[in-house]
């Protein structure tokens, strides 16, 4: 079966591969030339880990081409993946403007009937509207069916989560289609991948509530976090979170306290479920103040290097991490990226370091204020501060007594809380974690 993929983003990518993988024909477009150029070169633009090699190995195997010519590419298959950007617009709700314009592309090129699958997380309703609007075509123009396959694939983890899906959600009206995509994904349903077949406005709001729950629990140890700082060093939100994990009912994930949560989906997919619900008349206030909760986690950060530091003007303060999480090198509403914009607004001069995310940092914070070092340690070099704001796994193991040396001063901010406080406290550090103490 031929499939194209439009969009060449985190998702695009990875479903593109990751089909190609299973043994479909897979055309990847983009309407980014340079994207799909340097794909057609060999490399990737995304830094995610294991899809080079898929890539490559699909490509070698004549599974996978990339291209832009997307015509040509809709007229060639059955199903069309749309995985094109959603960002929010000025009213919290996703911009659509690249999915309505994915899709008269599809409605303009197809040459027959043409299952189109909605990838991007779009807003309950959408797919039925498409369908509408494909629907509004001459008569004797093609048939389309539409499909709203969500998303929940982990960047940083995205490969495997290809692979190894905690579900697959398929929402159409369409046996037709839903046959075919269940044809799609068989190698994943033989290893008994847990399929849920619903209509389109089911599939879509399971998209927005996962992750505005996800969203939830974050916000909810991270003011638990708080007050154990309020509390002081006999509370441990480890400890906390440790026994309530062991909870079965409220699960281990998503207990780990910093400074908010950031990343191209739960901030803005748990702000559009809230307008969502609204428009609805049905407010949705668990969400909500997930969401406010989580637009002042990053202060903590600012003010315990206040805290450490005296005052912020003219101190030299290295960061470490700028993803918005490990294995990643996607910087979009990062926590980190805001601690620095805040840090450099307060007059401290930066000293970042991240293994993956230089350059996407680069394009987002420019130079001014800003110094971009090689290594963690050329980032400590003569700092009053150091804050660590993502959890990759080389952090963990830094030689804290050549941190120490490095540094001009003595102040540690773990926003992620990665270090052992003892350790810190016994080179000389005065560490200060998020609610819990040396
Ligand atoms: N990134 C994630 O972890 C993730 C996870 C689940 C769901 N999602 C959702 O998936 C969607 C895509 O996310 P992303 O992070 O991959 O986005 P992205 O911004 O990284 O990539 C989108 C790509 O689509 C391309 N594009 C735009 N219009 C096009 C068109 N008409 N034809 C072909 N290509 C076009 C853009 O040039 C861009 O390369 C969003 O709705 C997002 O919310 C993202």
């Amino acid at each position: 079966m031929h499939v194209t993929v439009m969009g060449t983003g985190y998702v695009g990518l990875v479903t593109g591969a990751g089909l190609a993988d299973l043994g479909l024909t897979v055309s990847c477009t983009d309407v980014n030339d340079e994207k799909i150029r340097s794909l057609q070169d060999g490399q990737i633009p995304i830094y995610e880990p294991g899809l080079e090699e898929i890539i490559r190995r699909n490509r070698e195997r004549g599974r996978l081409a990339f291209s832009t010519r997307l015509p040509e590419a809709i007229r060639n298959c059955l199903v069309v993946f749309v995985a094109v950007g959603t960002e929010a617009g000025p009213d919290g709700l996703p911009d659509l403007r690249q999915v309505w314009a994915a899709v008269d592309m599809i409605a303009e090129s197809a040459d027959g009937y043409k299952i189109v699958v909605i990838k991007s997380t779009v807003p309950v309703g959408t797919a039925r509207r498409l369908a509408d609007r494909l629907r509004q075509r001459p008569p004797g123009a093609p048939q389309f069916d539409v499909v709203s396959n969500p998303e929940f694939l982990r960047e940083g983890s995205a490969v495997e989560d290809f692979f190894h899906p905690n579900r697959i959600v398929i929402g159409t009206l369409s046996d037709r289609a839903a046959a075919v995509m269940k044809d799609i994904y068989r190698p994943l349903y033989l290893i008994q991948t847990p399929f849920v077949f619903t209509t389109p406005e089911s599939a879509e709001l399971i998209k927005y509530a996962a992750n505005s729950y996800l969203a939830i629990k974050i916000s909810f140890i991270n003011e638990l976090a708080n007050l154990c700082d309020a509390i002081g060093p006999s509370a441990d939100v480890h400890v906390l979170a440790h026994a309530l994990g062991l909870d079965p009912r409220i699960g281990s994930k998503f207990l780990h306290p910093g400074p908010g949560f950031g990343g191209s989906c739960l901030p803005k997919d748990s702000r559009a479920l809230v307008r969502i619900a609204a428009a609805y008349g049905c407010p949705l206030r668990t969400v909500g103040a997930a969401v406010e909760v989580n637009e002042r986690q990053f202060e903590r950060v600012i003010e315990k290097l206040r805290q450490g530091l005296g005052s912020l003007p003219a101190k030299t303060v290295a960061v470490l991490g700028l993803a918005f999480k490990p294995n990643t090198d996607d910087v979009r509403e990062s926590r980190a990226v805001r601690i620095c914009e805040v840090l450099r607004r307060e007059g401290c001069l930066l000293q970042v370091f991240d293994p993956a995310a230089m350059a996407s940092a680069r394009r987002l914070l420019g130079e001014d204020g800003m110094g971009y070092c090689s290594e963690a340690y050329e980032a400590v070099k003569n700092a009053d501060a150091t804050v660590f704001c993502t959890e990759w796994n080389e952090f963990r193991n830094l030689d804290l007594q050549r941190l120490k040396q490095h540094m001009r001063g003595d102040v540690l901010v773990d926003a992620k809380n990665i270090l052992d406080p003892a350790a810190a406290k016994r080179w000389g550090f005065r560490y200060f974690g998020m609610g819990r103490s040396a």
